[in-house]
């Protein structure tokens, strides 16, 4: 048998996974639609994952003789400003089912619930890895640097250059510098243009 404040807790642990497979979803949506298919390829896979989690609890409620209570799911935000902000807010949803289930894994040692406590540590490991891919991926998207620049407005349609320095904090290197009218790079109402610099 398992204690009343358990079994709320994983039911309400249910309905976070299944949330965040929600979100997931959604993510995918952005990116299919965005036409970054790759990125909509694993954002539907981690998706499934999120259910697969949810499954999980749902069957180890179920073992234990629990009593499933399913709830609304959330609708998730669909407005994703760009690439980089869908990964930033799968970082944060990663880190906040961290906190769900250390929460849960105290609540299982506290009520001597061993059998959850054993569940919650397979979580935990988890968390570990989806936190570690998602921060690796939100770091790599990250340039060495970004700054901004005014371009002075000029008299026609013609050819005009202007020159902007390059930010102090560039240890020595190679680097591609990409210019963008728009501060999320894509390419509507926009050019984006790249060169490369080698900083001595
Ligand atoms: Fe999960
Ligand atoms: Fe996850």
């Amino acid at each position: 048998m398992i204690s009343q404040k358990v079994q709320d807790a994983i039911n309400k642990q249910i309905n976070n996974e299944l949330s965040a497979s929600y979100t997931y979803l959604a993510m995918s949506a952005y990116c299919e639609h965005e036409n970054f298919t790759g990125c909509a390829k694993w954002l539907r896979l981690q998706s499934q994952e999120e259910y697969g989690h949810a499954m999980r609890l749902f069957d180890f409620l179920l073992a234990r003789d629990g009593k499933i209570a399913l709830r609304a799911i959330s609708e998730p935000n669909i407005k994703f400003k760009s690439l980089s902000h869908v990964f930033e807010t799968a970082l944060e949803q990663e880190q906040s089912t961290t906190a769900e289930i250390d929460q849960i894994y105290e609540l299982a040692h506290n009520e001597k619930a061993f059998a959850a406590l054993v569940e919650m540590q397979w979580f935990i490991t988890e968390q570990v890895e989806e936190e570690k891919t998602a921060r690796e991926i939100v770091a790599k998207r990250k340039p060495d640097a970004a700054w901004k620049a005014e371009l002075p407005k000029t008299p026609d349609h013609r050819d005009h250059r202007t020159y902007a320095n390059l930010p102090d904090s560039l240890a020595p290197g190679l680097y591609l510098v990409v210019a963008s009218v728009r501060e999320d790079f894509r390419e509507e109402d926009n050019k984006v243009v790249g060169v490369g610099v080698i900083v001595g």
